[in-house]
């Protein structure tokens, strides 16, 4: 579904924030991606959107390069990215209905799919309001449903739990789960370790724009009883 073949990024101030990151994310996983602050990931994030160009390397979406078949590659994923802008001039459902139009998604599908995520996240009365009126969490929740509403093949978040209080929380990891029970995939960021623990399929951790383990979590365990936190503390700790 998703890969990465060797992909840095140097950006214009000489900083290597990625450093050959190769990875390989199958239909139907759930994929935490972790690492101190300034580690890469937001970087990584946005090379696989497409938002900027790696430095060396090539990234495929379902087969579609994001380079060279851009359009093509992005039909295939949704993204919610770490500190949004929005148009909030516009009503909640003047937005969901603009994500809508730009995948295609057809008014059946539109209505079912904004109601089930709406009402989920409670904020389905708001969608009549404009978005500038929304606390942060209910802007972030509307993001996540107009995400979801064009049921990507992958969806990719970048510290999705930030600003979402307990129960929104417990929902998204419903629907991160719902959603790779049908056959989507789901590629976030995360410094919640226990979210990341008890949700993935497996956990790329990244330090200093390398990865250094991409693996089940029994696997990066290695059989002894720690706990995520305590691996990554110690796999990420400065010498
Ligand atoms: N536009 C930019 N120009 C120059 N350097 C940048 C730019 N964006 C990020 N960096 C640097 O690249 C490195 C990786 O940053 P990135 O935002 O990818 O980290 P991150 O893992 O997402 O961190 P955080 O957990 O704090 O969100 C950092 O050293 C950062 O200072
Ligand atoms: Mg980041």
């Amino acid at each position: 579904m998703l890969v990465v073949k060797n992909v840095s990024k140097i950006y214009t101030n000489n900083k290597k924030a990625v450093d050959n990151l190769d990875l390989e994310i199958q239909k139907g996983e759930i994929i935490g991606f972790i690492g101190p602050n300034g580690a890469g990931k937001t970087t990584t994030i946005r090379m696989i959107t497409g938002m900027i160009a790696p430095t060396e390397g090539t990234i495929e979406i379902n087969g579609k390069d994001i380079a060279r078949e851009s359009v093509e590659a992005k039909k295939n994923f949704t993204f919610v990215p770490d500190h949004p802008t929005i148009f909030d001039a516009i009503k909640g459902i003047d937005y969901l209905n603009f994500i809508a139009d730009m995948y295609e998604v057809d008014l059946k599908q539109r209505k079912e799919q904004i109601e089930k995520y709406t009402r989920a996240f409670h904020i389905y009365d708001a969608l009549g309001q404009t978005i500038n009126s929304y606390s942060h969490g209910m802007k972030q929740k509307l993001l996540i449903s107009g995400a979801l509403l064009p049921n990507p093949n992958l969806f990719i978040l970048d510290e999705p739990m930030v600003g979402l209080d307990p129960h929104s929380a417990k929902i998204l990891k419903d629907i991160m789960r719902e959603h790779c029970e049908r056959g989507g995939t789901v590629f976030f960021s995360s410094h919640v370790l226990e979210v990341v623990e008890n949700l993935c399929h497996r956990v790329v951790i990244i330090h200093r724009g390398r990865p250094i383990a991409c693996d089940t979590l029994e696997n990066i365990k290695k059989s002894s009883s720690a706990t995520l936190e305590e691996i990554f503390l110690e796999m990420t700790k400065d010498e």
